[in-house]
């Protein structure tokens, strides 16, 4: 129980009551939870007929002990990795509405977002809507096995193919429009055309669905929300893939899905994800009582980054030769440039969550946050289910009613702040620096 980076590890001996302890902001307390019930084997072993299978739980063993040392070190020297200084951002960065159009055209049309997990739609024929982005998207896995995204939008006359919203999801072989019937095969052909007769002829051609980018990488499903060149996934995620390798997101099975919502610009959301300087206070009942304040290890690639937050059992730790440290659980923070946060970790030794965050922006001043808990290796049996959706429970009220509480008035105040003000991340708020540089790069915007 000593592992500190394995946010969502239970911190069950300091307390006379079952809880379990998720990484703020995907802590929870959470008292109902049957732990008692999830012993068993580790669900991350591998398949042991297939030899071809890298042992990813050898491997985040292996990863989980070298951030420890980095965790253990900061815990002993009571400090946290620290940017250079303290970086100002003025007001307009979360209220001008200028930069909020770049950020659309450049971020959520322009690059690739995560759409889903391959387990969301794991057959030919399984698909889901992906609407958070901007236009409504279908993402359909094909009779070939392939994932495509297309415009949810009838090239009749444009009436909506599946009028549901995200995070709907369906399973069929064609799709058929509620307008006229046309209908779509699930490569996106039109393969039915009532009173085809009146069409002939047509000189703008044959009316397949209109495709846009995707790929499938990793067990992340990638959609660019325009049309134009092919997604190269390996290059946009560069050396960060040797670390989502690890969490096999390909193996993820959904369990339960929702929306978050804020009065907020999107990033002042999105910036409560990365420090745990916040810790003490605003989660003084949940994580602040688990967790170390203020001490976070993180490691960034590219544009992407992985944070550790320390429990307060590595304190034991601290002194203590490494050959007797207890087995070391594999677990932290993932986020993706640049509105993807992915946690994964273990509750009990061996028994893992995956909870996916993509954070969109519904305005300038309105943030809607797709939030899903998977199992990462598989759901297998109903109690781990039941604590899979007790997670996504305490996780959603704890984000909803703390950190985008937070948020909503925050970004309330910034509104009617003085011309002049500028917000500060400090050099321990490392995390959200980098995620403000990195936008403010992509959308040729200095801050
Ligand atoms: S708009 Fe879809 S069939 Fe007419
Ligand atoms: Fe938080």
């Amino acid at each position: 129980m000593a592992e500190m980076d394995g946010w969502l590890m239970a911190a069950l001996s300091p307390l006379t009551k079952p809880i379990v302890s998720l990484p703020c902001p995907f802590l929870a307390w959470c008292p109902q939870l049957p732990l008692s019930n999830l012993g068993g084997p580790c669900m991350a072993e591998r398949d042991p007929s297939d030899s071809l299978t890298p042992d990813w739980a050898a491997s985040r063993k292996l990863r989980a002990r070298e951030i420890r040392r980095r965790i253990v070190a900061n815990v002993a020297n009571k400090t946290t990795d620290m940017a250079d200084g303290p970086l100002p951002l003025h007001k307009s960065v979360y209220i001008d509405e200028a930069r909020f159009q770049a950020e659309r055209e450049h971020l959520f049309l322009g690059q690739p977002l995560v759409a889903g997990l391959t387990g969301d739609i794991p057959e030919p024929g399984d698909y889901l809507v992906f609407d958070a982005a901007g236009p409504s998207i279908l993402v359909i896995r094909g009779k070939d096995g392939v994932v495509r995204a297309f415009r949810n939008l009838c090239t009749h006359r444009g009436a909506k193919l599946v009028e549901q919203a995200e995070p709907f999801t369906g399973k069929a072989s064609r799709i058929s429009c509620p307008f006229h019937a046309w209908t779509f095969d699930n490569l996106g052909k039109l393969v039915g055309q009532p009173g085809k007769a009146g069409f002939a002829d047509c000189e703008i051609g044959a009316r397949d669905l209109l495709e846009l980018p995707c790929t499938e990488h990793l067990g992340l499903i990638f959609v660019r929300a325009s049309e134009g060149e092919p997604i190269d996934a390996a290059a946009h995620l560069g050396d960060f893939a040797d670390q989502l390798a690890l969490i096999e997101l390909h193996r993820a099975v959904p369990v339960k899905k929702g929306i978050l919502h804020a009065e907020s610009n999107w990033k002042f959301a999105l910036d409560t994800y990365g420090e745990g300087y916040h810790f003490a206070a605003l989660h003084a009942s949940t994580i602040g009582q688990t967790h170390y304040n203020d001490i976070s290890v993180l490691e960034r690639f590219g544009c992407h980054h992985r944070i550790s937050f320390p429990d307060k059992t590595v304190g034991d730790l601290v002194g203590r030769d490494e050959a007797e440290w207890p087995d070391t659980e594999y677990g932290g923070v993932h986020y993706l440039f640049p509105n993807t946060v992915i946690f994964f970790g273990a509750v009990t030794p061996g028994v893992y969550f995956t909870q996916v965050f993509r954070l969109f922006p519904d305005g300038v001043g309105k943030t809607r946050c797709q939030f899903g808990v998977y199992a990462p290796f598989g759901i297998i049996d109903e109690a781990y289910r039941g604590v899979c959706e007790m997670a996504y429970d305490a996780t959603a009220e704890v984000v909803q009613t703390e950190d985008y509480r937070v948020a909503s008035h925050g970004y309330a105040n910034l509104k009617t702040a003085p011309e002049d003000f500028h917000v500060v991340l400090g050099a321990n708020e490392s995390a959200p620096q980098a995620v403000h540089q990195h936008i403010a790069e992509a959308i040729g915007m200095p801050i």
